[in-house]
């Protein structure tokens, strides 16, 4: 098979360690078939599933029965993300060496923002003899549990409660601290404040075994946006002011946050189609991450193209031992295409993905991935995914 890539960027294929596939359970608002489908479409060679499915990713009967269903039906590998928990009540640690013995490649909190001091201290003890994340979702749940956006000048103005940023800041010195005590690898995920930043930043000088993340609209987007009351703009971390939009680029350049995610949060269109309050958080952004990345970013002089390769891809795979991440002879032929000129228009009915909503609907954008290669077979083309 070949592709005209002259005047294209060939790049080791991207990957997401952020991705709410849905599957098992919630197929109503993403499958691993469609979720895989819209990694295709966005560029994206490898995706990380995070556990809170249904029943919830906390057994190796689970972990195995996502790896060979993706394997028949996904068009792009699947990483699994187990669950720190045996249930959603976050008392009793979830079978955790045998999950990674199935092939888990990380732990994280199923969704619920529930785990104790205590369960974190456990799992992190019992991780030290393993080479694998725990993966912090960040966010206080009490403080969290207040609010619909972000606290600050916009939710004061139209009178929504907000989330206070150090909701944030407190979840994630808990976290550190526990990294730096017990020499566990923890993860942050989604890192939105820049309290949040700077305690990861001091944990690093430190040489806390600590790494970060942040998403595309995290580096994108403000909390302006949500003065439309649009559900599109509801997730949690909330998108903040741009004093933090600041820091978390900042961050992003000084090597406080080491990769890029999308945390693809897929709902059934009809589920955000309610009142901004009673909408639940999150959208779909694997088809957007890239465009926007290149538009904003890139073409926006605040990353350079070898940045964006470095946070979309080889970073990823160096921090979670993925086998991606670069194009010397040997690595698997998981590649991206990019055309870093393309002029394209954000529109949801064109997406794979179920969750259609996105932030992002009609933006404008200049870059995109043209061509997705996994395993040295084109799963995308042009934007079509390809008939498996
Ligand atoms: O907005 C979000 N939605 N943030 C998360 O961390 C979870 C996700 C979900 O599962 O919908």
């Amino acid at each position: 098979e070949t592709y005209d890539a002259a005047g294209k960027v060939v790049a080791p294929g991207f990957i997401d360690m952020h991705t709410h596939l849905r599957e098992p359970g919630l197929e109503a608002k993403e499958s691993i078939r469609t979720g895989t489908m819209a990694a295709a479409a966005g560029g994206i060679t490898t995706i990380a599933c995070m556990p809170n499915t249904k029943p919830a990713i906390s057994t190796s009967i689970v972990v195995s029965g996502i790896k060979e269903r993706a394997a028949k039906e996904g068009y792009v590998n699947v990483e699994v993300i187990g669950s720190i928990s045996k249930d959603e009540e976050g008392k009793e640690l979830a079978e955790m060496g045998d999950m990674l013995e199935k092939g888990a490649v990380a732990f994280s909190d199923d969704g619920h923002y529930v785990y104790s001091s205590r369960l974190l201290m456990n799992a992190a003890k019992y991780m030290t003899s393993f080479d694998a994340p725990l993966i912090s979702h960040s966010i206080e749940s009490e403080l969290n549990a207040d609010g619909y956006m972000h606290e600050g000048a916009v939710s004061a103005k139209i009178g929504v409660p907000g989330v206070p940023s150090v909701a944030e800041d407190i979840a994630v010195a808990r976290d550190v601290l526990v990294a730096g005590y017990t020499g566990a690898h923890i993860h942050i995920a989604h890192v939105a404040s820049k309290g949040a930043a700077d305690i990861i930043r001091q944990a690093k000088a430190k040489g806390y075994p600590v790494t970060a993340e942040v998403t595309v609209h995290h580096l994108t987007l403000t909390d302006e946006a949500c003065m439309s009351y649009s559900t599109a703009t509801r997730v949690s971390p909330p998108l903040r002011s741009q004093d933090h939009v600041d820091a978390m680029r900042a961050a992003l350049l000084d090597g406080t946050i080491d990769m890029i995610v999308t945390d693809h949060a897929p709902h059934a269109p009809e589920e955000k189609d309610v009142e901004f309050r009673k909408a639940p958080n999150g959208f779909c952004g694997l088809e957007t991450a890239v465009g926007v990345v290149l538009t904003d970013l890139y073409h926006k002089n605040v990353l350079t193209l070898e940045q964006v390769v470095d946070k979309m891809s080889c970073s990823p795979a160096r921090i979670f031992n993925l086998k991606g991440g670069t194009l010397k002879a040997g690595s698997p032929a998981d590649i991206t295409i990019l055309d870093l000129d393309k002029v394209w228009t954000v529109d949801s009915k064109k997406f794979y993905t179920v969750g259609k909503v996105t932030p992002f609907e009609g933006k404008q954008c200049k870059g995109k991935a043209v061509a997705t290669v996994v395993a040295g077979k084109f799963v995308m083309k042009d934007g079509a995914v390809c008939e498996k």
